[in-house]
């Protein structure tokens, strides 16, 4: 299901790399273990009763002492993570906002032709095509029941992962962009899929790379983001190592609210420019991710997780009804970590056909329709997907007027109203 990983996706600072079958010269480089919430489920592996969950693996981050990537202990096959992918991008207003920014950030009304890597179901290049009918604009994903949604919405799509190969196919648009949004961090090899980018446009083409920062994980003590799908965490400082040897180097860097703190690094061809922008300097000098805070953070956090539970077990005993709001994958990590069941949380409501009627992965919780939150009225609602925290909040004021109560997760527990 799953192999180990002990080198530096970014530097390659780790045990020496030797053929298989020989023992491996110790040349005493280690990662460093930081967080580790034992064996987990898959976070969107979301099943109806009756089906067979695909397993467990173990969730423990390790840091690299060199460049200060983070990056999990173990990589889940992609064919069990993503043939058939629940995760569908968010068709928010905050998300649609967010695409309509970079729409305007990246200049697209002036571009001929965009590629989407982890294209999903599409919604961003049709919003993009929507506003530009013109632009040419193929997405790559492997996910095949996504790709078909994405062709309903005449989106063409290479389904496969972003290789070599994928790259050439949608590289028949030329594109003038290369976007890949929340993909980067859940790919194993970095430097093959550097090197794909590279195979695509010419010498003038962005490519543009958006995930979360590692900064608002540690800063907001984002715990929750951290699941199999997220192989990385990414710092300014571990892409530069990436990039020392490769065609491309990072050109910009701009921060995005979206999905909690997002960082978005456009790259171009080496040469392609003789300054360099001072903005990626500034981030070098001010990264401060240290072994010391990693363990602050594993700290904090736990003390949180154990915060939830004991309030919400607490609020179970005195017969306090409580579900949750967002399946979200971060939903499955904070389940988990608390040992809730239906016990604690009667269900979690969720607006994705997908993953209604199932259970949240590795517990008896089901997931249920919006629509629940208004007709059970609750006591209290955990909002898991604290991201799109004020637009749940903003769509469900008449909960809050029967007397309802909203629990937003954070670096507090946020109750709201207090
Ligand atoms: P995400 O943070 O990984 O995008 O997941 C957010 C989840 O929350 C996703 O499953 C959709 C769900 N959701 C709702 O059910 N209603 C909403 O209004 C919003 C914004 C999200």
């Amino acid at each position: 299901m799953y192999s180990n990983h002990s080198r530096c996706r970014a530097c390659g600072y780790g045990p020496a790399n030797v053929p298989e079958g020989i023992k491996a010269e110790d040349n005493g480089q280690r990662l460093i273990p930081v967080f580790d919430l034992g064996l987990q489920p898959l976070a969107n592996d979301f099943r109806s009763e009756r089906e067979e969950q695909a397993g467990f693996a173990p969730l423990k981050l390790l840091y690299c002492p060199r460049c200060s990537l983070a990056q999990l202990s173990v990589t889940v096959k992609p064919e069990i993570l993503y043939t058939n992918y629940s995760y569908l991008t968010s068709g928010s207003v905050t998300m649609q906002n967010h695409f309509d920014r970079l729409f305007d950030d990246l200049g697209i009304c002036q571009l001929n032709a965009v590629v989407e890597i982890g294209s999903n179901d599409g919604k961003m290049l049709a919003h993009w095509r929507h506003r530009k009918p013109e632009l040419k604009v193929v997405g790559v994903d492997p996910a095949r029941n996504l790709a078909q949604l994405a062709f309903e919405k005449n989106i063409g799509t290479v389904v496969s992962t972003f290789d070599r190969e994928a790259a050439r196919a949608a590289n028949a648009i030329q594109p003038d962009l290369v976007i890949a949004r929340h993909v980067f961090c859940h790919a194993h090899d970095w430097e093959g899929f550097i090197a794909s980018l590279a195979i695509m446009g010419g010498p003038e083409t962005r490519y543009v790379i958006e995930v979360p920062y590692v900064r608002e994980l540690l800063d907001k003590l984002e715990f929750d983001t951290i699941y199999h799908e997220h192989l990385s965490y990414l710092s300014v400082r571990a892409i530069e190592a990436l990039l020392a040897d490769s065609p491309l180097a990072l050109d910009s860097i701009q921060e995005y609210p979206i999905h909690g703190g997002a960082i978005l690094l456009t790259l171009r061809r080496k040469g392609y420019s003789d300054t360099i922008n001072p903005v990626v300097g500034r981030y070098l000098s001010q990264e401060n991710f240290t072994l010391e805070r990693w363990m602050e953070f594993s700290k904090d956090s736990c003390n949180r997780i154990l915060e939830l539970e004991n309030r919400v077990e607490l609020l179970a005993a005195s017969q306090k009804k409580v579900c949750g709001f967002g399946a979200s994958a971060k939903s499955t990590v904070t389940l988990r970590a608390c040992h809730f069941s239906r016990k604690q949380i009667r269900f979690v409501c969720d607006n994705t056909p997908q993953k209604q009627w199932k259970l949240s992965p590795g517990s008896d919780i089901p997931i249920v329709d919006e629509g629940a939150l208004l007709r059970e009225q609750p006591d209290y609602c955990i909002i898991f997907a604290w991201n799109f925290a004020d637009e749940i909040i903003a769509k469900n004021q008449p909960y809050l007027d029967a007397g309802g109560k909203f629990i937003v997760p954070g670096k507090t527990l946020q109750i709201l109203p207090a």
